[in-house]
């Protein structure tokens, strides 16, 4: 078995190809000058199973994935591994307005037709895993990975920023042996949030903010100020997959003391490895 990444994605790869101890493959991956996308496996043949590592966000990375898929067959591969670590349009998991598509589906439906197994990482809704149909689906979780980074930072408080995202928050603080607790959050539009003033006891405390997504960051700002109000000594925040969409990265280092995410999307302040969570999926 070999694992084979696409250009989302090759510090993820690299690091679970050293915890599981597999040769690790970076396919080949450029533009043509009008735009459309190209790999190469530079491999003569992979023998029985491959393990392909690479995001479904954005859509060049999803196009890739696809081209992936078709490679590795060609090459041999019997069964497909699909590391999805950012499962993209995830969001878009139902009919919110009438003539709408179900982007979510769409995407399992298709991915599926040339992957065996699939592996997500924090699938922002859960129902997603069953539209797979003849692949074996499972999302693991980063919250193991996230609390043992920060163990050693002295939190109080793990905190969701509202009631959806409170698991998470559980998760993490069981790991650092703190409490958890969750704001309440009511989305106004796209960029913009509402935390409804709350009770929640944050006076004096150092206080870790943990949601799957920061895209625009109106979610953590919002919490951010709530949990200042409330009289926070510090507020870290950390999210699974770190969009960090129209200058929200340096917004959020203005008002939180420190931001990290996972390597589901590589950047800037990935500073966690989510390997281990696939490492225990795939063994
Ligand atoms: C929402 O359901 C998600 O869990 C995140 O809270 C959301 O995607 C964050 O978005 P933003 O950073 O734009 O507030």
């Amino acid at each position: 078995m070999i694992i084979v990444s696409g250009s989302s994605s090759r510090n993820l790869a690299n690091d679970l190809a050293q915890r599981i101890n597999l040769e690790h493959v970076r396919a080949t991956s450029r533009k043509f000058p009008d735009g459309e996308c190209y790999v190469r496996i530079e491999k003569e043949m992979i023998d029985e199973e491959v393990i392909i590592v690479q995001n479904s966000y954005p859509n060049d990375m999803l196009v890739e994935l696809f081209l992936l898929q078709d490679a590795t067959r060609n090459l041999g591969a019997k069964k497909i591994i699909n590391v999805i670590p950012y499962f993209g349009y995830a969001r878009q998991d139902k009919i919110f307005l009438k003539g709408e598509a179900i982007s979510a589906r769409v995407m399992a439906k298709h991915l599926d037709l040339e992957a065996d197994k699939v592996i997500t990482v924090d699938i922002h809704t859960p129902k997603i895993i069953e539209w797979f149909g003849k692949a074996t689906a499972i999302d693991v979780h980063a919250a193991e990975c996230i609390g043992k980074y920060f163990i050693n930072d002295g939190i109080d408080l793990v905190l969701a920023p509202d009631q959806g995202a409170s698991g998470r928050a559980k998760a993490v603080a069981s790991v650092l042996g703190s409490t958890w607790d969750h704001l309440l959050k009511t989305r106004l539009s796209g960029t913009e949030v509402r935390i409804t003033p709350s009770n929640v006891d944050a006076r004096g405390k150092k206080v870790l903010i943990v949601d799957d997504i920061i895209s625009t960051g109106g979610t953590i700002e919002a919490a951010t100020r709530e949990l200042r109000r409330l009289g926070a000594k510090a507020v870290y925040a950390a999210c699974t997959h770190g969009l960090f969409i129209g200058g929200a990265l340096e917004r959020l280092r203005k008002s939180c003391d420190k931001i990290v995410a996972t390597n589901t999307i590589e950047g800037e302040v990935s500073m966690i490895s989510v390997a281990p969570a696939i490492a225990a999926a795939l063994q």
